[in-house]
């Protein structure tokens, strides 16, 4: 049992009585609740007898905090408590989006909610939209304040009104809470720049390089190319500070626990726009230990719980997802261990899965994913995935070298496969990505691009070839189904559902030329859009209309819920992925054929996983009969069934 399990129990209990519960008093209730796990975490972080004052400021913020929470929402925290776990449901399809790339600005956005609502889409992942330097920005990564928004969005009202408006139509909404770093321009930054000792100490600064140094002899680098090393030298400043991203990110120094209760104060500042799901950017990287990669340390964990426990007391409606793109092991302990099980994240980004079936793609098998996914360890049960196939950023090929071994590769010689496969260095390749940060030293590139570039939809365009353009169609539906019935939130990213192109514009933006990421961060096409009721034979209008059909039978078909009944099944035709979702005694067996040419499975094997076949058996997405040729299945390329026993 979690703290949020906990909590419900507070929550239905207070809605028993008749009276109004008074708010002082929940407050004391969920305090008293977390109140030791919130001091264990605390002083397992800040130890030091000195930092024994910090603790009752923490104490007095929350009851601060917990007075700013508008009344609303209050409310809409105890409705969200007895819900129970809402974003496991099946209901759940969200889209990522740029407000400015999607519909100008957030009055833009509002009006474009019926698109959203045409698709099936009720939860909104909005990028940054808070102030930011002018010039390169890492798209609102460096943030200059956590709840102003940036004029060229719109303003706070304009905000709350499209919040309230996108509640209205049962919308549910996801910020990023950049919790790593601030940028150079934030107010501490500003401060410690001027000289100011105590706002230095917000960060990690140095008057000379032997403590940099001795970081840098264990850290990676995260943009080698576009930003080498690890800490930048402020001149006006005359120290160093880390920056593990760009030079303008200044790393936050949560060693410091003003820091700590500082950022809980900005994280509510953020939670009171309405946000449903707050999305912790790059929390891996919290806690900076020498001789460590400073990544995903135990101290990171116990500082994300803190945060979460002290959510629990303020607003325990408030869902946060851990942004981890780690190693399978290593993400799966976002959503906690031990003490902290289901005292963490609750939503996790399926990193894995993502680059796994990019893998797929390019190798035509499926043997490295199902080996792999099957060796996650089962997540927690009150936790969730967010399963997406493209998303903002680029494509790391984070995946096992003893795994890739056992397949008979070998792990350096396979991912320079798989880079020539997707970057265009290899002229039977369909795919059109960009190599990302390639880094001489070591050989590690990641690989950007739009799904539909990076799955042939370019190429065969050029080529004006239909059957190249179909497998493309087929594949860029095949992936859509699979993140649509593997048990989480699905995540489209904007343009995805129109198979929108890269975008090679950034190339003449200098505030993007040094960052390909922009290649798949396009323009939303509302002139396609626009077409897709004239014209049904586009590509465009063919991705939209059966993206949409599926995304009405995954909600109409409550398998589809994350009960944690995933099931992966090895394949005997290793081109073929198969897995299957239960709930209530009810099955779907989902089945995908990453090969170019046509493959089958014998009804022995269909039968020994419990598919019936034949007359007694349908595929959810053409509503027809399984039909067996000589006993064999026959999938075509990239085909997908979703097949239930009648
Ligand atoms: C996350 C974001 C990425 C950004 C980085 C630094 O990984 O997804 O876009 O560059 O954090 O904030």
């Amino acid at each position: 049992m979690n703290q949020a399990e906990l909590h419900r129990i507070l929550a239905s209990k207070s809605l028993k009585k008749k009276s109004a519960v008074p708010l002082k008093s929940l407050f004391e209730k969920r305090l008293a609740t977390n109140l030791s796990l919130i001091k264990t975490q605390f002083f397992s972080l800040y130890q030091d007898t000195e930092h024994k004052a910090y603790f009752f400021t923490l104490l007095d913020t929350l009851e601060t905090l917990f007075k700013n929470r508008p009344a609303e929402l209050k409310k809409q925290d105890i409705e969200r408590l007895n819900s129970g776990n809402w974003y496991q449901s099946e209901k759940m399809v969200g889209m990522q989006l740029y407000v400015d790339r999607f519909n100008k600005n957030i009055n833009g956005l509002k009006e474009k909610l019926p698109y959203f609502e045409d698709l099936g889409i009720n939860l909104l992942h909005l990028m940054p939209i808070t102030t930011r330097p002018s010039g390169e920005n890492d798209g609102g990564y460096a943030v200059n304040s956590y709840h102003e928004i940036d004029s060229k969005y719109g303003s706070k009202e304009d905000f709350i009104t499209f919040a309230k408006k996108a509640g209205e139509k049962n919308m549910f909404l996801m910020l990023d809470f950049v919790v790593n770093h601030t940028s150079d321009e934030f107010e501490w930054a500003e401060k410690a720049k001027k000289g100011n000792l105590h706002y230095q100490n917000y960060y990690y600064t140095y008057s000379d390089r032997h403590i940099p140094d001795e970081f840098e002899k264990t850290l990676p680098e995260i943009f080698p190319q576009s930003a080498p090393g690890n800490f930048t030298y402020n001149e006006e400043m005359e120290k160093w500070v880390m920056t593990c991203f760009n030079t303008y990110q200044w790393d936050l120094n949560y060693r410091n626990p003003e820091v700590f209760i500082e950022m809980l104060g900005n994280l509510m500042s953020l939670a009171n726009l309405g946000i449903d799901i707050i999305r912790f950017d790059a929390l891996a990287f919290l806690w900076k230990k020498i001789g460590t990669l400073s990544q995903n340390l135990p101290e990171a964990h116990t500082l994300i719980s803190l945060f979460r426990m002290c959510l629990q007391v303020i607003a325990p409606g408030v869902v946060l997802l851990a942004e981890a793109i780690v190693a399978p092991r290593n993400i799966i302990k976002y959503f906690g261990e031990d003490i902290k099980e289901g005292n963490e994240c609750e939503v996790a980004y399926n990193a894995s899965l993502m680059a796994l079936l990019w893998n797929s793609i390019a190798t035509k098998k499926t043997s490295l994913m199902v080996k792999s996914l099957m060796e996650i360890p089962n997540k927690p049960k009150d936790a969730t995935w967010i399963n997406y196939i493209r998303c903002h950023d680029d494509i790391g090929l984070g995946y096992d070298d003893d795994f890739v071994r056992s397949m008979g590769w070998d792990p350096t010689a396979h991912k320079q496969f798989i880079l020539n496969y997707y970057c265009g260095n290899l002229e039977w390749s369909p795919s059109k990505g960009l190599m990302f940060m390639y880094n001489p030293k070591n050989g590690d590139g990641r690989i950007t691009g739009s799904a539909a570039s990076l799955l042939g939809l370019e190429t065969a365009l050029e080529q004006k070839n239909k059957n190249i353009i179909d497998y493309a169609i087929a594949k860029i539906l095949m992936m859509h189904g699979i993140i649509l019935t593997y048990g989480g939130i699905p995540m489209i990213y904007a343009g995805d559902e129109i198979g929108t192109l890269n975008d090679y514009t950034f190339e003449q933006d200098q505030d993007h030329v040094n960052d390909n990421r922009w290649v798949n961060r396009p323009m939303h096409n509302w002139s396609v859009v626009s077409e897709l009721q004239k014209v049904d034979d586009s590509p465009a209008a063919i991705i939209y209309d059966r993206l949409k059909n599926m995304i009405r039978l995954r909600k109409e078909h409550n398998v589809f819920e994350d009960s944690n009944s995933l099931k992966i099944h090895g394949s005997p035709n290793p081109h073929i992925f198969v897995y299957q979702q239960t709930n209530e005694n009810k099955s779907v067996w989902v089945l995908s054929n990453f090969n170019e040419v046509s493959e089958t499975l014998h009804i022995s094997w269909l039968l020994s996983i419990g598919i019936h076949a034949g007359k007694n058996s349908m595929d959810l997405l053409t509503g027809k009969t399984i039909e067996l040729t000589h006993n064999e299945l026959p999938i075509k390329p990239y085909q997908q069934f979703w097949i239930i026993n009648l």
